[in-house]
């Protein structure tokens, strides 16, 4: 008897007990004052611009704008708060995100700083102006891992709160690209401890040195801007991407000697670097455990003022596939063989001497590589195994067409006639045949000495034709 009074209180207790909890933990469904304070100053400050429909989910003036702002204004996305209490927004996306959206206009208002839950903040691409509000730095949003405002007209600098120590301490990514921000990158940024993705490109006016790469970057553009000094050593190894075409960098590449074993994509095109391309991009980085590398598929270094024979692939599969550009640099000697493995490679306007070893010609009759240019240096020749117009091999007089879609452009060499091209070659330098007689001889076997007579002074800076 006893203990059925006692199984009855006991279950009693538990059903009540469990009830008591289900109300205790029913979701919370209105937005916290503080953060529906912020998404009318955000409704307030920007705009849509003619042909963008975002703000009109977000109705203040209903008497439920409270709970409908997490259910359905929309880029809100909400999470209860810690105490359970109400619910803050952890993510905002202002504007429709889609490709043919106008986007929003106006400024970003400092009481997004407020949005302290936040953790993703991205403005999609469109003309909002104004400076980047100094109060999204500092301490103010402990949760923020990524913030993006590319592709609209914000101007002023970076705010040097979001490089204040133990500011924004889980931004993992950070994209203020194609907007118009200028001045320098503040000391600290690049230190930023979760710092992994970071893109400022595009800019035109982001000056000043690079600061030191303190934390394991994945991914670096800082393409388009007024950058100047030398690639800041060391690079971190874990580098996935880097860019920093298009600025006013100079000085030698050998933060680039050294191995990195992720990085696919390497642009450090029209800038003014110079000295040697670095032998370590060329040599397979093959970690420890892996058979095969991963493939830098991308290497961008022309216009430059890059000098010193290119160096020779360590093994031939070094290079399978690239796209290869080292154009418009001051690069002397032979093409090494070992580069006819790449996918497409621009060697042209340098001052490459010697025959094109055979290796390319079986490339480029294989398909393997499409694109070829090589105008524009003092070449001897095209050596091939195969029947070539104008070349030498067997059957010489039998001119098998190169496969379709290959481009191979050798004119302005010292060679006559160019073998192969110029169908698909660069209009500027389709009809221009051979390179004047006189440069030629001129030219001292390979050694990069120039000799004068023999039809007057040679100049190496080519007017662009
Ligand atoms: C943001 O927070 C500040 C400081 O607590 C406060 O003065 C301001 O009114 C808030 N702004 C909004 C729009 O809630
Ligand atoms: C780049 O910086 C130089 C000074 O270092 C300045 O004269 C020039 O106007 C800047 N260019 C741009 C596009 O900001
Ligand atoms: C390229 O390097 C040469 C030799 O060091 C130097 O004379 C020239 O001024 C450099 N050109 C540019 C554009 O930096
Ligand atoms: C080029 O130099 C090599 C060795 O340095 C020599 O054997 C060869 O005859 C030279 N060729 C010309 C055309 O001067």
């Amino acid at each position: 008897m006893a203990s059925r009074a006692f199984l009855f209180l006991f279950m009693l207790w538990c059903a009540e007990t469990i009830q008591f909890s289900t109300q205790q933990e029913l979701p919370p469904t209105r937005l916290s004052s503080s953060d529906l304070a912020v998404l009318y100053d955000v409704g307030h400050s920007l705009r849509d611009q003619p042909g963008s429909d975002f703000f009109s989910t977000w109705r203040f003036d209903s008497p439920s704008a409270a709970t409908d702002a997490c259910s359905s204004f929309t880029g809100v996305v909400c999470s209860p708060s810690d105490d359970n209490a109400d619910l803050r927004v952890t993510s905002l996306t202002l504007g429709e995100g889609v490709a043919a959206s106008p986007g929003l206009a106006g400024t970003l208002p400092p009481s997004l700083a407020n949005l302290t839950a936040l953790s993703q903040l991205v403005l999609t691409p469109g003309r909002v102006a104004g400076p980047i509000p100094e109060a999204l730095g500092g301490s103010a949003l402990p949760a923020l891992r990524l913030l993006s405002l590319s592709g609209n007209l914000l101007s002023g600098p970076i705010p040097a709160s979001f490089a204040a120590a133990g500011a924004l301490p889980n931004l993992h990514t950070l994209d203020l690209g194609h907007n118009r921000l200028s001045g320098p990158v503040p000391d600290g940024l690049l230190a930023m401890p979760s710092l992994r993705v970071l893109v400022l490109a595009a800019n035109g006016g982001l000056s000043g040195r690079i600061p030191p790469l303190a934390v394991p970057l994945l991914h670096l553009d800082l393409r388009g801007n007024n950058f100047t000094g030398s690639i800041p050593r060391p690079l971190p190894a874990t580098l996935r991407y880097l860019s920093v075409s298009g600025n006013a960098m100079s000085g030698p590449l050998d933060a680039l000697d050294a191995a990195f074993a992720d990085l696919t994509f390497l642009d450090l095109s029209m800038n003014a670097f110079f000295g040697p391309v670095p032998a370590a991009l060329f040599a397979p980085r093959r970690r420890p455990e892996e058979e095969v590398p991963p493939p830098l598929a991308v290497l961008l270094l022309q216009r430059n003022n890059l000098s010193d024979p290119i160096p020779a692939p360590s093994e031939p599969a070094a290079v399978s596939g690239w796209t290869v550009d080292l154009s418009h640099n001051r690069l002397t000697g032979s093409l090494p063989a070992g580069l006819a493995a790449a996918g497409s490679l621009f060697v042209n306007n340098n001052r490459l001497t010697g025959a094109v070893p055979s290796e390319f010609a079986r490339s480029v009759y294989a398909g393997s590589m499409t694109t070829l240019y090589a105008q524009h240096n003092y070449l001897t020749g095209f050596d091939s195994p195969l029947p070539l117009p104008g070349g030498n091999g067997p059957g010489a007089d039998a001119t098998p067409p190169l496969p379709d879609g290959v481009t191979v452009c050798l004119s302005y060499n010292c060679m006559v006639p160019p073998p192969v091209g110029p169908p698909g070659c660069p209009a500027s330098s389709a009809d221009e045949g051979s390179r004047p007689p006189y440069q030629c001889p001129a030219f001292n076997n390979g050694t990069g000495t120039v000799v004068t007579g023999g039809g007057g002074d040679l100049s190496w800076d080519d007017p662009e034709p």
